[in-house]
């Protein structure tokens, strides 16, 4: 081999290397929990362990000064001060980026949530340790369970009175079936509390309160027999707490934990600062870099494969000043540098990228370049929908987004019939983004058409965007239908003309049956077997009220 080829040769090795380094330092999480639970204090406490924050004074919390949060980007949300859209944040933490992924808040589910929880790599599930577990965090621990997504516990305001941590344990347990294995285990609580048993590092954890946790709080570590502990009642009682897990075996398995069978448990409390980088220490080590992703024939992508994404979500009105829509992807291999021109997969559409964002903190910012596991927004990606793929060099299909059941129906008529155009455009574009599915029945088609969705606050999402944005009022009529189910043309002529039955068509072409209950649903297919009637994704996993059915 001449000089020059070896060169080559080894600038190739060095470049692919780089990228499975890159990789490698990458963490990709969400944090899944009910409102309250301390979800947005966490995150900005996040940030300021980071050092993207010099000052826990609220980036993310400055909601409750009067200022949107950073993830929020309508004025229902500010309005009801919450968040229902996802942004993601890029922090730096040892020598990882951890790239978090920001799941609704509201009790309401959208697509959205479901997406999001598809593009991770593991959750943190944070609890208030005097609630325990509430509904919003069981039914986004079934989506995650679905896909076996690896699960940490973070128990949060330990610094108030809560529940026993043995109560607690056990109904992460009973409710879940998720084995928690506390890291860390608490020394005193509420007023007392401490500071905490590391029970991998062998070592007592003692914190110190810093001022309006607005700064990181000293730790001091002690060796388990130091006398700060034994000495002292609290941490002898925390110490019998200890004794008793490793009594009953509760180890820590990255095997059980990577399969989502076994949870990491930590204590601590968001706003005094008490366990979070613990917590950041536990993402660094037990969350999975990741990992190579499977394409449409189930073939793993190599991660240094040349640059591939997928496209997760798409949003628009990001920024007020600017009528933008931006599609997030997630690099799936390869380096992707900005400037590069990219094909859109469906489409095969040459896009070039030479705005692209990460949301880092409250602030967007222009990214670079980015790796595997890393989350970036290209900014007017129109015509790009969930689950497309993007490439160079080396085309890749993704398996199909799973098309998630909807539960709710409602009927969408535009107010002023002079707005029809206008209508029609806004529907379109709801519909591709998945912020509500638009469902057409056959001869009525674009006059009446339904909208579907898996959480009511959907409907009132699209109805403010169709006014304010298009400048199409309209007005949101009730149905009788609940479930949904997949169908094909040659079913149609059966199912025409069946009481309490509606044929609708999708944008993309194909058929939905809508039924007024599962048990009509179950008529049907008893009177009419040779009809096609499939479940759809997250049907069979959770209903509208979380429970598997
Ligand atoms: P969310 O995003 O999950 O909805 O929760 P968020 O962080 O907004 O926290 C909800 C409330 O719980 C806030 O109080 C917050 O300060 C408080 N909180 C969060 N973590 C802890 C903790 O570790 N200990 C204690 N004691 N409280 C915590 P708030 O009254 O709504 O707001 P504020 O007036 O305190 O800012």
């Amino acid at each position: 081999m001449g000089t020059g080829a070896r060169w080559l040769l080894n600038a190739q090795l060095q470049f692919m290397s780089n990228i499975i380094e890159e990789a490698e330092r990458r963490r990709t999480f969400a944090i899944i929990s009910h409102p309250d639970a301390g979800k947005t204090t966490l995150t900005e406490k996040f940030l300021l362990y980071s050092g993207v924050l010099t000052s826990g004074a609220g980036s993310v919390t400055a909601r409750r000064g009067g200022r949107s949060t950073s993830s929020d980007w309508m004025e229902i949300e500010q309005k009801r001060g919450i968040s229902i859209s996802s942004t993601v944040m890029r922090f730096p933490y040892r020598d990882c980026l951890l790239n978090l992924l920001d799941t609704p808040g509201h009790k309401d589910f959208s697509e959205d949530t479901f997406r999001v929880l598809a593009a991770t790599d593991a959750a943190i599930m944070v609890l208030d340790a005097a609630k325990g577990i509430e509904p919003q965090t069981r039914r986004l621990f079934e989506v995650c369970r679905e896909r076996d997504v690896p699960i940490v516990t973070f128990i949060n305001k330990w610094d108030r009175p809560g529940r026993d941590p043995f109560d607690l344990l056990d109904e992460i347990e009973s409710d879940l079936i998720l084995e928690p294995t506390p890291i860390t285990w608490p020394v005193g609580e509420s007023t007392s509390f401490a500071g905490v048993i590391d029970r991998i590092r062998g070592e007592y954890v003692e914190f110190s309160r810093v001022a309006h946790g607005s700064t990181i709080a000293p730790e001091q570590s002690h060796p388990i027999d130091a006398p700060e502990l034994v000495d002292n009642e609290l941490g002898a009682e925390a110490l019998e707490g200890v004794e008793l897990l490793d009594g009953v075996d509760r180890i820590f398995d990255r095997k059980r934990f990577e399969a989502g069978d076994l949870s990491p448990v930590f204590f601590g409390s968001a706003l005094t600062n008490f366990g979070v980088g613990r917590l950041l220490d536990a993402i660094v080590d037990l969350v999975p870099s990741p990992p190579p992703r499977t394409d449409i024939d189930d073939v793993p992508r190599p991660i240094d494969a040349p640059f591939a994404g997928h496209v997760f979500k798409v949003q628009a009105n990001t920024d007020k000043n600017h009528r933008d829509r931006i599609a997030f992807l997630r690099v799936a291999s390869g380096r992707f540098e900005r400037g590069m021109t990219i094909t859109h997969g469906p489409s095969q559409r040459q896009v070039t990228t030479k705005y692209v964002h990460s949301v880092q903190g409250q602030d967007r910012e222009t990214v670079d370049e980015a790796f595997p596991g890393d989350v970036i927004g290209l900014v007017n990606a129109n015509g790009f929908r969930p689950g497309d793929a993007v490439y160079v060099d080396e085309p890749v299909e993704w398996r199909p987004m799973p098309a998630f059941a909807p539960t709710h129906f409602m009927v969408a008529r535009v107010l002023d019939t002079g707005k029809f155009k206008q209508f029609r455009s806004g529907i379109a574009q709801l519909d591709e983004e998945g912020v509500v599915q638009v469902l057409r029945v056959p001869d009525v088609g674009d006059q009446a058409p339904i909208f579907a969705a898996v959480g009511p606050l959907q409907f009132e999402v699209a109805r403010t965007r169709l006014e304010s944005e298009f400048n199409a009022p309209v007005e949101l009529g009730g149905t009788s239908w609940s479930v949904a189910r997949a169908t094909d043309e040659a079913s149609l002529p059966e199912l025409r003309g069946l009481r309490g039955v509606q044929v609708v068509e999708r944008s993309d072409g194909s058929y939905w049956v809508l039924f007024e209950s599962a048990f009509r649903v179950r008529q049907v297919s008893e009177d009419k077997p040779d009809v096609t009637l499939e479940r759809l994704m997250a049907d069979e996993a959770v209903d509208s009220f979380g429970r598997r059915v």
